[in-house]
């Protein structure tokens, strides 16, 4: 598919959505005047980014203080089968599985009871924080809109299992839109994951909206925060001192809420 019949496919794709249209608004505003959002800085985060990075192993253990801590591919290995089947089974291709045995532990540390994430997809870290939260009966709340010109609505979060849904609020809607609804039923929450926006103004946005609800004595994560310098800048303008967890490549900041 060439660029112009993509974007032309993705500008339906939202025009059949209205409830994405201030989502739409926004995107035509960012690709006018923010052209170079999602990679600002990108040089310099990495290098912050790999000079200061732990394990996923090394982080859990430094913050839970468990060197023997779970791991899911041994608790829930048949659970985490199925859910492979099912993401091999999709006609879509979506943003797969990152740092999940980092996200459960972080839950269990917590001990959530009501955690938050932004960005489902097939729903890997939903299925990670979830089989934390459901010991407790706790609650995740996730804000995705889908891949626009994937048609892929059906199947976000379609690797959770049944009878780990009564513990999942999913709103459909751009963050900027869920978050808001999300705070009228919850204002404070264990642990925060962020992983949908990966623009700098994006995450600049969402960052302080987002930190602000974390309870004391929680968790804020973030994925992929060598993609630009957001995270890196949020951190240094705010004083936080995060730890950089690098899985698979990829870089994921975390800060406790003390
Ligand atoms: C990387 S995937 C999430 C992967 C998931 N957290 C996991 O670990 O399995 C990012 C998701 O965020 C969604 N997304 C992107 N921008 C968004 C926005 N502004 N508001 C809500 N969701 C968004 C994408 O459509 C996609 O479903």
């Amino acid at each position: 598919m060439n660029k112009i019949t993509e974007v032309v496919k993705i500008f339906f794709a939202y025009l059949v959505r209205p409830h994405l249209y201030p989502e739409l608004g926004r995107k035509i505003i960012k690709n006018t005047f923010q052209r170079g959002s999602a990679t600002k800085g990108k040089e310099t985060a990495e290098k912050w980014c790999k000079e200061r990075s732990i394990s996923q192993e090394e982080a859990i253990q430094s913050i839970t203080g468990n060197l023997n801590y779970p791991k899911l591919n041994e608790n829930y290995s048949e659970i985490l089968q199925n859910a492979q089947k099912i993401e091999e089974n999709t006609p879509v291709k979506m943003g797969g599985a990152g740092a999940l045995d980092l996200i459960y532990n972080l839950c269990e540390f917590t001990q959530a009871q009501n955690a938050l994430e932004t960005g489902v997809a097939y729903g890997w870290s939903s299925l990670a924080a979830l089989l934390s939260l459901s010991k407790r009966n706790g609650t995740l709340y996730s804000s995705d809109m889908p891949y626009l010109g994937k048609d892929n609505d059906v199947y976000v979060g379609c690797v959770v299992p049944e009878n780990l849904r009564k513990n999942w609020k999913l709103f459909r809607f751009a963050d900027r839109e869920s978050l808001p609804k999300i705070f009228k039923e919850q204002s404070e929450f264990d642990f925060v994951h962020y992983d949908s926006d990966k623009s700098y103004n994006g995450r600049m946005w969402a960052y302080n909206v987002l930190w602000d609800k974390v309870k004391s004595g929680g968790v804020f994560m973030s994925d992929d925060i060598a993609d630009n310098a957001a995270f890196m800048d949020y951190c240094l303008q705010n004083k936080r001192e995060p730890i950089i967890v690098e899985f698979d490549g990829k870089y994921a900041g975390l800060i406790l809420k003390s």
